[in-house]
């Protein structure tokens, strides 16, 4: 699709000066809705450089498709008519995006929007990124041959120029295989596997209506059905997870077994011998007592501490896994 899309725009610019040179001789263009005076050549005597021209390269360059702005007023699509820039020296276009005399965010938007507002962006008004007055252009670049925030590789940068925290927290020891500097090359996933960034239903702009649902979509066999549910696991990943990176693998808030005794007492109500079949031998019992001179850990301590015996802690189907022992 992506290469297709690649193709395609080489193919456009192709057109695009096709076209160029009978419509310099005189001869009127073809194209649906007829053109301004500012076509894309009269922009082009003074603005024939990159980054201005990769525009060119792009899937809006496609003037075969009667949906880009190329088919239609050209760069005045997105930039509004400008007679007067072309005319008188200083003059701004109508809708400028970038630098000190860039438009208001909303009418930048309007223009965006006026193409763009079904599919992913259904819910953009009135959605964090809307409300808090991010435009479009501050994660699109339409003057690239690609734009950073759609490439695994490259997108997370672009949230990172607002969002220092998630910045600080992926580069963690545990996180999820998104682009981290050197690792760039290799990202499997990026921001917006889990957020939409254009407004959603859920919390948090997550593309799911939940927390859970969104882990779902890649970690489906956390979701069960359980015959021995763990309530905190159907409630909300992040009750022991946060997705962005901790200092305690995997992804977890805190190590065992702290992360359990924050919603568990130490102790187990009932003394359970312990140990015999841990390499420290059966020297403690279970709630947490030592024998005289004994040298090892406690149970609940050592190795994994809760998770040497409690292993299926996102629920089990063993008919006698109530405990996630099995
Ligand atoms: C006669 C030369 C000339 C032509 C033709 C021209 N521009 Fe410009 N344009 C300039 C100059 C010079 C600047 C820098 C102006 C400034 O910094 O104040 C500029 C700046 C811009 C900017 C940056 C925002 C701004 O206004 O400062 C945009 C966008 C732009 N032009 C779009 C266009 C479009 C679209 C066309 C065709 C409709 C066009 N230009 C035609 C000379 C031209
Ligand atoms: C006149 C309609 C129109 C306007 C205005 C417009 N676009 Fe597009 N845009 C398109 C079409 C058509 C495509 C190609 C879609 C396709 O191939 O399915 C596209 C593609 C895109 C893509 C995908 C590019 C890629 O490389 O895959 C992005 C992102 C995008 N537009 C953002 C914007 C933003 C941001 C603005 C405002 C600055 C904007 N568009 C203005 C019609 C428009
Ligand atoms: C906070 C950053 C951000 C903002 C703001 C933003 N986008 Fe996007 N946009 C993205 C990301 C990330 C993707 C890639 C989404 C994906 O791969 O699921 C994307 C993809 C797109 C696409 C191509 C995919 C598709 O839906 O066909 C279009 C078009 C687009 N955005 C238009 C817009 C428009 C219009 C606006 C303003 C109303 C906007 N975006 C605002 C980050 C943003
Ligand atoms: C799809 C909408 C769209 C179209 C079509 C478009 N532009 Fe732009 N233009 C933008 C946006 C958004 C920016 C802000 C920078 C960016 O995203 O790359 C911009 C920035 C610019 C700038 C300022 C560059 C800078 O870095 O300050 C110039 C000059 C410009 N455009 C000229 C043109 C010309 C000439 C054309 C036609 C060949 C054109 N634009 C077509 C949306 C568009
Ligand atoms: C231009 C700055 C900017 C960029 C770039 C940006 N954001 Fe944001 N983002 C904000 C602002 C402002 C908020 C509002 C909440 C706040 O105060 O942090 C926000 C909020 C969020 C939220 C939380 C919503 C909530 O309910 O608290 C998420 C998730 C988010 N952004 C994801 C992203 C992703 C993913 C990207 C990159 C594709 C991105 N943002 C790029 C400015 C930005
Ligand atoms: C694995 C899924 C996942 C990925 C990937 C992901 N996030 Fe999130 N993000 C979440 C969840 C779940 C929450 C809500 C729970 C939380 O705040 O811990 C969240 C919350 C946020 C918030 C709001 C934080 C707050 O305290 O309100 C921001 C901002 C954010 N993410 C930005 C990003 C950015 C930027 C990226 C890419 C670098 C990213 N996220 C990647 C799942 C993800
Ligand atoms: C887009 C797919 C995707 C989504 C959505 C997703 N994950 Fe992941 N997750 C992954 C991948 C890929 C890995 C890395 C697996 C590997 O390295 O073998 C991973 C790894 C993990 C790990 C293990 C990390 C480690 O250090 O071994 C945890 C825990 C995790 N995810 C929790 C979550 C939670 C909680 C959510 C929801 C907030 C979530 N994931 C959403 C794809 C996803
Ligand atoms: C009660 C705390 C808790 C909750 C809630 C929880 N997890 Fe975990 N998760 C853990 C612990 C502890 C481990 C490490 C297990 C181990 O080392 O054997 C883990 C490991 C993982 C792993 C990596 C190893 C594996 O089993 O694949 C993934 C992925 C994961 N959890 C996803 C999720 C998802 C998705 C949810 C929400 C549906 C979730 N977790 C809810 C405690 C929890
Ligand atoms: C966010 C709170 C929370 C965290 C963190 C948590 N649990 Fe739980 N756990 C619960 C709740 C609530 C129940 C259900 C209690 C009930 O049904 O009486 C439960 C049930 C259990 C049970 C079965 C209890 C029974 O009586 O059947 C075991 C075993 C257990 N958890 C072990 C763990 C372990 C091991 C960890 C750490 C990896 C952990 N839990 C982390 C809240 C939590
Ligand atoms: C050496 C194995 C072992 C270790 C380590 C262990 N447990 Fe258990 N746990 C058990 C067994 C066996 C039961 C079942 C007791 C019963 O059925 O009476 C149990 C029962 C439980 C229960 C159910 C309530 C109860 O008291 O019977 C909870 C909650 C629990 N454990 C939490 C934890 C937490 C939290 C840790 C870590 C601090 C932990 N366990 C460490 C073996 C262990």
């Amino acid at each position: 699709m992506k290469r297709l899309c690649c193709i395609a725009g080489l193919f456009a610019s192709a057109v695009v000066w096709a076209m160029a040179a009978p419509a310099a001789a005189g001869q009127a263009p073809q194209a649906a809705p007829p053109p301004t005076k500012n076509d894309v050549q009269t922009c082009l005597q003074c603005h024939d450089q990159e980054p201005v021209n990769l525009v060119l390269q792009t899937p809006h360059a496609v003037k075969a498709d009667a949906r880009t702005p190329f088919a239609q007023q050209q760069c005045e699509t997105c930039h509004g008519a400008s007679a007067a820039h072309v005319e008188v020296a200083g003059t701004p276009v109508a809708v400028v995006y970038k630098g000190p005399k860039r438009s208001p965010v909303a009418q930048r938007n309007a223009v965006c929007l006026s193409c763009h507002e079904a599919g992913l962006r259904t819910h953009w008004t009135g959605s964090q990124h809307e409300s808090r007055g991010v435009a479009c252009n501050d994660c699109h670049t339409i003057h690239a041959r690609t734009q950073p925030v759609l490439s695994k590789a490259t997108q997370a940068q672009v949230c990172f120029t607002c969002h220092k925290t998630q910045r600080a927290q992926i580069r963690r020891i545990s996180a999820h295989p998104l682009a981290v500097t050197s690792l760039a090359s290799t990202a499997k996933m990026s921001c917006s596997d889990c957020h939409n960034p254009h407004g959603s239903t859920g919390p948090k702009l997550l593309k799911k209506n939940s927390v859970n649902e969104t882990c779902y979509t890649c970690h489906a066999e956390k979701r069960g059905p359980f015959l021995w549910e763990h309530a905190p696991v159907v409630d909300d990943c992040t009750n022991c997870h946060t997705p962005h990176g901790s200092n305690n693998a995997p992804l977890l808030k805190a190590r065992a077994p702290w992360l359990c005794q924050e919603c568990h007492s130490g102790d187990h109500g009932a003394q359970v011998n312990s140990g015999a079949n841990l390499a420290t031998g059966a020297a403690t019992t279970i709630n947490g007592m030592q024998q005289p001179g004994a040298a090892a850990p406690r149970a609940q301590m050592g190795a994994r501490a809760c998770l040497n015996c409690h292993v299926l802690v996102h629920g089990s189907n063993h008919p006698a896994g109530a405990k996630f022992q099995r």
